[in-house]
C-alpha cells in the first residue's frame, strides 16, 4: 500500500526582496514518510523550520523544490508541491485538518460559526453541523458563554480550543497539529490527548509538533528531531 505522505527532498527558503537578495532557510533536504494511520511526531529547537514542514504540506507556504507525495480522496496521489490552487482548496476541504500555531482569526465571526463553517463547507446541513459543533466546543470545555462571542478577545488557550475544534470537528483523514497543547492547563491537554486518540482509531493520520515531549510521548507512533533544517531519527515512540 502507497504511504499516505511521502516527502521527498523538501527545500524551502524565503527570499527576502527588502534585504537585496538575503535568503533565509526555513527547512532544507526533508524527507519523510508518513503511513495511513500513523502518528508522528516532530520536535526540535524554536527556529529548526518545523512550522515551515506544516505550512509547505497545507500549502501556506510553496516549496522552493522537492515533493510531497498525498493519497487523496478527489485526485489520487498529488504532488502538493506542484498542486494547483483549486486542487489544494479541494483538498483542505475534504481531507486535511490544519490546526495552526498562531489561531488567524476571522473578523466578525462567532465562535460555534467557526465551527459549524467547516462542516457546512463539507457538506453537511446546517442544523447537523451546529449540533456537532456545540458537542465539540463542549468537549473542549470552551464555556457557552463564548460560543456566540467573537475570539479577537479571547484568552491563548481560548483561541487555540477552539482552533483544535475547528480542525478536528470534521474528522478529517489527515491532520496536522503545530503545538497542540502549548498554553494549555492539564484539564485542557486531556481533552486534547482524548480527541486525539479517538480520531487515531476512526483512521486518522496525523504530524505533530510538539515542545511538550510527555504529552507527545503518549500519543504518537513515532518522533522525528529537527536540527538545521534537517530531520533526524524516526525513533519508535
Ligand atoms: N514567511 C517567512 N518569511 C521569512 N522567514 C521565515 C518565514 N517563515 C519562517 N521563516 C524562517 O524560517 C525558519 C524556520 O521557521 P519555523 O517557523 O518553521 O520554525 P519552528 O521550528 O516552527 O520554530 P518554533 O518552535 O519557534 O515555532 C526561521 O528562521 C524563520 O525565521
Ligand atoms: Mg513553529
Amino acid at each position: 500500500m502507497n504511504p499516505l505522505l511521502h516527502i521527498h527532498n523538501l527545500h524551502k527558503t524565503f527570499h527576502m526582496h527588502h534585504f537585496a537578495g538575503k535568503q533565509i532557510v526555513g527547512c532544507s533536504g526533508i524527507h519523510l514518510e508518513l503511513d495511513h494511520g500513523q502518528f508522528i511526531g516532530i520536535t526540535g529547537k524554536s527556529g529548526a523550520g518545523k512550522s515551515t514542514i506544516l505550512k509547505c504540506i497545507y500549502r501556506t507556504y510553496i516549496p522552493t523544490q522537492g515533493h510531497i507525495w498525498y493519497d487523496s480522496d478527489s485526485f489520487g496521489i498529488i504532488d502538493l508541491a506542484q498542486a494547483t490552487d483549486r486542487q489544494m482548496i479541494e483538498i483542505r476541504q475534504k481531507d486535511i485538518g490544519y490546526v495552526s500555531q498562531f489561531l488567524k482569526i476571522l473578523p466578525r465571526v462567532t465562535a460555534l460559526d467557526t465551527v459549524v463553517e467547516v462542516l457546512v463547507e463539507a457538506g453537511v446541513s446546517v442544523n447537523e453541523a451546529r449540533a456537532e459543533a456545540k458537542s465539540i466546543l463542549k468537549h473542549f470545555q470552551l464555556s457557552e458563554s463564548l460560543w456566540d462571542a467573537y475570539p479577537n478577545t479571547f484568552s491563548g488557550g481560548e483561541k487555540l480550543r477552539l482552533n483544535l475544534a475547528r480542525a478536528m470537528v470534521k474528522r478529517p483523514k489527515f491532520l496536522l497539529l503545530d503545538e497542540p497543547t502549548a498554553s494549555l492547563d492539564n484539564a485542557s491537554k486531556a481533552s486534547v490527548r482524548d480527541m486525539i486518540l479517538d480520531l487515531k482509531r476512526q483512521g486518522t493520520s496525523m504530524i505533530g509538533i510538539f515542545h511538550d515531549l510527555d504529552f507527545m510521548e503518549t500519543v504518537v507512533d513515532q518522533e522525528f528531531n529537527m536540527k538545521n533544517g534537517l530531520l533526524h531519527g524516526g525513533v519508535k515512540a
